[in-house]
């Protein structure tokens, strides 16, 4: 049993014996809280009642890494690796056993490498000053297929898959990992792990954050953009119009060119007569002109309605600031969210279309609640060309779209929290008949929900058939299993 208050003691007295000299504890800094909450992205676990970490380390250097990790390994304590804290359930800063947190966030180096198309980048890096790196490096030229909010780290990400409007053309941002630097549970430096460790780099490519050692740099593939993109956002209500267009849209964008990205938001809207109803916001991107992306809708996707006011022509990094909603690419290079919020999301697969019915069930429910939303994000290009098991992602050829559910909620004054979730699970239920299982229901790892069960549970809902490999993978590189969270690939099922 750790006595957590000597314990600290004798962290802090390892740390800096090994000159590991920036880190917070509770009681040495009044600025323990704020870095707790730097990056902590979901508010609910920034509440009084989670448990807080008995220290948070911030090395700058691998060397610190491997020299802090031996010290939380022998004192004992679990450890949360933190890249961006984006986690849903906020696993990288939250344990049941006393913990520590080692937070990468001072190690985000980026080496673009323009004539040979690729970036090294230290695990703390934030996708948005990467984006930013790369388009200003290579001017406008090349991009990386990864997720739309700038202030994930690329840590928690890749490990996740990393899903956004480049992956029907390109691919999750695991497909494109050329190499890793990662840390083990004894406190080695794999510097190749590609070449070294084969069954790893497949692990390391979508098998979850938190359970394969500690990653402290990513070799990733820049891919060709081109000087012209055009990204439009237009927004729909009324149920039926909205029923009736989403329809439709399974059946367009998961089968469009991959140079072709629609997304959709849906949330319910209270009409000025208090009366509910539905509200969706169609947006994303083309690879053209927008006089080119307005003629292909009115070819393809009529109903729609789109025209060029609703259309916005620039280059790929503008575009990537628009759909992360920041008004201009600089944004980009904030670290922390402007905005947070409370919430809980979930998400399934679709590989058969919905019904007008189905999706009308749905929206009954939705506009049960303005503060529940719901993303459509389609699959398809390819994203169904990549075997499933080529990496440890498994979402591939079958699916038309991933959906996101989330309850989001401003402030916990009047304590909305299980009200909300249980809505949240509601809808989710509703959706159980209708979404594909393989043959458990299928979710993605980074929109990780503890709901899903224990780890064996969530190891088959997250990774399918890939489960059983991701497990003898990690039986033989982390038999003690010291690399864990809740839901991370267990040493057997
Ligand atoms: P965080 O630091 O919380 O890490 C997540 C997990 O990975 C934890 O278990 C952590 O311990 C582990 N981990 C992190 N760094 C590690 C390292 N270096 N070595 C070992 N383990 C490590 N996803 C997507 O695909 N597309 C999208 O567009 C979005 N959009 C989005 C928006 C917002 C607002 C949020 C909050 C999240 C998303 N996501 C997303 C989900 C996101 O991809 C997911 O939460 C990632 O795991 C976040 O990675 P971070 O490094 O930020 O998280």
């Amino acid at each position: 049993i750790i006595n957590a208050a000597s314990t600290v003691d004798s962290l802090v007295a390892c740390l800096q014996r090994n000159k590991v000299l920036n880190y917070t504890t509770p009681s040495s800094s009044t600025s323990f809280n704020a870095v707790l909450d730097f990056s902590l992205q979901n508010l609910r676990f920034t509440e009084a009642g989670v448990s807080k970490p008995g220290s948070i380390i911030l090395p700058s250097t691998t060397k610190e890494v491997q020299s802090a990790w031996a010290c939380v390994r022998d004192g004992g304590w679990a450890l949360r690796v933190r890249s961006g804290g984006h986690s849903y359930e906020g696993l990288s800063s939250t344990a049941s056993t006393p913990f520590v947190i080692i937070d990468l966030m001072n190690m985000h180096a980026i080496t673009v490498n323009v004539a040979k198309k690729f970036v090294w980048v230290e695990s703390g890096i934030r996708l948005g000053e990467l984006y930013f790196a790369i388009a200003s490096a290579s001017s406008n030229l090349l991009g990386l297929s990864a997720g739309t909010c700038a202030t994930i780290g690329i840590g928690g990400h890749v490990m996740g898959g990393g899903y956004g409007l480049l992956s029907r053309k390109y691919g999750v941002a695991a497909d494109n990992l050329l190499e890793a630097q990662v840390i083990t549970a004894n406190g080695t430096l794999i510097k190749k792990v590609s070449t070294s460790d084969p069954d790893l780099f497949w692990a390391l490519r979508g098998g979850g954050g938190g359970a394969w050692g500690i990653v402290v740099a990513w070799k990733l593939k820049l891919v060709s953009v081109p000087s012209t993109v055009t990204f439009f956002n237009l927004r729909r209500t009324g149920k039926q119009a909205i029923t009736d267009l989403v329809f439709k849209w399974q059946s367009v964008a998961p089968v469009a060119d991959p140079e072709l990205f629609i997304a959709v938001y849906m949330q319910a809207v209270i009409s000025s007569g208090g009366v509910a109803d539905m509200g969706a916001t169609f947006y994303g991107q083309y690879w053209g002109t927008t006089n080119q992306t307005v003629a292909l809708f009115s070819s393809i996707y009529p109903e729609l309605g789109l025209t060029a006011s609703d259309c916005k022509q620039g280059n790929w990094i503008q575009a990537v600031a628009s759909v992360a909603w920041l008004a201009e690419p600089e944004a980009l290079l904030n670290r922390q969210q402007t905005s947070r919020s409370f919430f809980k999301a979930k998400s399934d697969y679709v590989s058969t279309a919905l019904t007008k019915q189905a999706l009308a069930g749905a929206y009954d429910i939705m506009m049960n609640n303005t503060k529940g939303w719901m993303i459509f994000e389609p699959y398809g290009g390819l994203m169904s060309k990549i075997r499933s098991d080529e990496i440890a992602f498994p979402h591939r050829g079958g699916n038309l779209f991933m959906i996101q559910y989330q309850a989001t909620w401003a402030d916990d004054t009047d304590s909305p929290d299980n009200e909300l979730i249980a809505w949240l699970r509601g809808l989710y239920s509703y959706m159980a008949p209708l979404v594909t299982y393989t043959p458990s229901r299928s979710t993605y790892v980074n929109y990780i929900d503890l709901d899903v069960g224990d780890s064996v549970s969530a190891g088959k809902s997250y990774f399918g058939s890939n489960f059983a490999k991701l497990v003898k993978i990690k039986a033989r590189f982390d038999p003690s299993n010291i690399f864990n969270q809740p839901q991370s690939v267990p040493v057997s099922m």
